[in-house]
């Protein structure tokens, strides 16, 4: 049974029920297929999608794009550093703005709060497209490609080695919706937050799912269907960067480390790679990495979610 997402904003992965997921992952699947036939399929024809950047993408911006104008929308990019955010106008007032012109937003900023406000006070549904807490999008894009690789998602040992930051967090959330077993290994002082531990855990307890948190690689990797890793450095984190090469050393995704897993694990990363800190290029490149794979479907899963909620 299909559900209504329409005019629904994707915040979080723990907002979202279940069957939403699952509608995203299944509605991604039939437009990739279309997108590869070359069917023309514009759902979206008329609607804007405003895309509001406060830090650096490759992926989101372009994916986001393309998928608008393949949706037979437009996608407006609006850099924060240009609007009248940046001289203090209010994101309640942004919001009730933009309601007025555009059918959706699509924001990538610092402070979670800040979507959340958004949505409050626009009428038009808004998409996370990165926050210092969560990283939505691309782990909806990260469900379907293990779904596509594994044929399923249910029971799926998930190691995440790294910083315990938004894709560590949209992991937990996402895992815990869909009955993973997602394991997050973190350096002592850079766990998740607690409060994304509580919440992924009470979904766990509902769809079977297991969220843990240790600091041992050799031991966090033990059986692990997919390893996943991310920057030790994220945007806005600069300054901590010599600080935390030191404290991740022993966090590298690493052939050493590929031994000690099962032998047909897959290895994931959002990107961008820091090659040769987090992941080193024999791993990368290599035969076990399905990263590329994973980059290209955020434009088929953001697809899906546009076509759903606007
Ligand atoms: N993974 C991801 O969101 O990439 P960008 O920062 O390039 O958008
Ligand atoms: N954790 C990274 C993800 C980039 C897509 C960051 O926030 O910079």
């Amino acid at each position: 049974m299909a559900v209504d997402m329409k005019g629904k904003d994707v915040i979080s992965i723990h907002d979202l029920s279940r069957e939403e997921v699952e509608q995203v992952i299944d509605t991604a699947h039939i437009l990739k297929m279309k997108n590869k036939l070359g069917e023309i399929y514009h759902p979206l024809q008329g609607k804007t999608l405003g895309m509001i950047f406060q830090k650096s993408s490759t992926r989101t911006r372009v994916s986001f794009e393309v998928g608008m104008w393949q949706l037979g929308g437009y996608a407006l990019f609006l850099s924060a550093n240009d609007m009248q955010l940046k001289r203090g106008e209010t994101i309640a007032d942004t919001a009730r703005n933009l309601s007025r012109y555009l059918d959706g937003i699509m924001i990538r900023t610092f402070d979670h709060q800040d979507v959340v406000d958004l949505a409050q006070y626009g009428s038009i549904p808004v998409i996370n497209g990165l926050t210092d807490l969560l990283h939505p999008c691309q782990v909806l894009a990260d469900l379907f490609t293990i779904s596509e690789k594994k044929g399923r998602l249910e029971g799926i040992k998930l190691a995440y080695i790294g910083d315990g930051n938004n894709m560590a967090h949209s992991l937990m959330f996402g895992g815990a919706k869909m009955g993973m077993h997602v394991v997050i290994c973190s350096p002592s002082g850079f766990e998740p937050d607690p409060e994304v531990i509580r919440l992924s855990r009470l979904d766990a307890a509902k769809s079977g799912a297991s969220i843990n948190v240790q600091d041992d690689p050799a031991e966090a990797v033990k059986g692990a269907d997919i390893i996943y890793t991310d920057v030790w450095t994220s945007m806005g984190m600069e300054k901590e960067y010599e600080e935390r090469l030191k404290s991740f050393q022993r966090y590298q995704v690493n052939g050493a480390l590929l031994e000690k897993a099962r032998e047909d694990v897959l290895v994931m990363h959002c990107l961008p790679a820091h090659r040769g800190e987090e992941i080193t290029d024999d791993v990368i490149d290599g035969t076990r990495s399905i990263v590329f794979d994973q980059a290209e479907n955020r434009l088929h899963v953001q697809k899906a979610i546009l076509a759903l909620v606007i």
